[in-house]
């Protein structure tokens, strides 16, 4: 049965489907539209990739502080090496041991002998997330999403898909609106810099004046349907200045977290993307002041001489809900 779902042929993308969410659609996956999906209580700040060929990694990763893990069966391992990958992450997935720490495989891309297999893999081994590579077209994300309901996949295994080609970009749109529907399962995009910047020959300088257009447009994409985006990788992983820089320019961009590809990124990463204590104070001064009977009704405030609205009562309500739940997966951790 699943054979002959896996050969039938593509649904193509209706551009219909690029209209404004459905309201009842859109909220099944996001329980507050101002908020997004991150809201739905899991911090993505640090995602570490590692390779699932590497058993020493596999088992490093349970005791390291990482937000989410990405076992990679596609870039980091080597095509000789991938099926045997496929098995050692799909047991390590199914053992766990990974505690809170979202848990995502990334799989082959469908037209590589390996990817149809290691889906049906990841499938049966029920990560939370599966990264599906070089996403260019929405219908690369529905036919995912298709072959996992053939495979009667559970309802709660995500979708998460790598923008990493030029096509993902000038269709960033379209592959975010697939999240309108949550049979889609879409929940976040990743950004895969290493690969944009092969595929584009640009630069990696300057603080990054080449990819910031194609973050900021991937970004927006991200927003306007309610879905997390990470970063891409910071390849050289012994320099924490340079990571902390880099963590800092994506977070002001608008990033939730970053991919990494190193156990010692995981700390300064957590750090960057986690609100500061002076945000957080700042944060409660305006919820505070708006919940004075006085400002019951008001739309505009001031607050230590700023202008305050509305709006930025929503803001401070969710940084103090984001610095809650890091606290409190801390704790748990501890
Ligand atoms: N996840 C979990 N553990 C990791 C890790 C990772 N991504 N990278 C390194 N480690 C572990 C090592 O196993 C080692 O553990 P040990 O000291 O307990 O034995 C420790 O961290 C130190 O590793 P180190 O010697 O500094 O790194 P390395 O030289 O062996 O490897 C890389 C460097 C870049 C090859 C390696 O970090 C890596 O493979 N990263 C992920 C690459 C990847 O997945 N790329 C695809 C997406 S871009
Ligand atoms: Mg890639």
């Amino acid at each position: 049965m699943v054979e002959t779902f896996l050969h039938s042929p593509l649904t193509p993308f209706n551009v219909a489907q690029l209209a404004p969410a459905p309201a009842s659609a859109m909220l099944r996956r996001t329980k507050n539209k101002t908020w997004g999906v991150a809201m739905q209580g899991r911090q993505r700040r640090s995602v570490l990739y590692m390779p699932g060929s590497n058993e020493r990694a596999l088992e490093k990763a349970k005791s390291l502080p990482a937000d989410a893990l990405i076992f990679d069966l596609e870039d980091a391992v080597a095509p000789d090496a991938k099926p045997l990958a496929r098995e050692k992450v799909c047991d390590a997935v199914k053992s766990g041991g990974y505690g809170s720490r979202e848990i995502v495989i990334r799989i082959n891309a469908l037209e590589t002998p390996w990817g149809t297999k290691d889906l049906i893999g990841a499938c049966e081994a029920r990560p939370d997330a599966i990264l599906v590579p070089k996403v260019a077209h929405p219908g690369d994300i529905i036919t995912v999403a298709k072959m996992l309901q053939g495979l009667h996949a559970p309802d709660d295994i995500s979708l998460w898909a790598m923008m990493e080609t030029p096509m993902a970009i000038l269709n960033a749109r379209a592959i975010a609106a697939t999240a309108v529907y949550a049979e889609n399962r879409l929940c976040c995009l990743v950004m895969g810099t290493n690969d944009l910047l092969k595929e584009s020959r640009a630069r990696a300088l300057h603080n990054r004046f080449a990819v910031v257009p194609w973050l900021a447009t991937a970004i927006v994409a991200a927003r306007a349907y309610y879905l997390d985006i990470l970063d891409g990788v910071y390849n050289d992983f012994s320099n924490e200045c340079g990571l902390r820089e880099e963590c800092e320019h994506g977070r002001t961009l608008g990033m939730d977290g970053k991919t990494l590809i190193h156990p010692s990124q995981i700390s300064p990463c957590n750090e960057v993307f986690s609100p500061t204590q002076e945000e957080v104070d700042w944060a409660r001064k305006i919820i505070a002041a708006f919940r004075q009977p006085e400002n019951a009704k008001k739309g505009v405030i001031v607050v230590e001489g700023r202008m305050v609205e509305r709006l930025h009562l929503g803001m401070a309500e969710r940084t103090v809900y984001i610095a809650e739940s890091i606290h409190e997966m801390e704790a748990a951790s501890a």
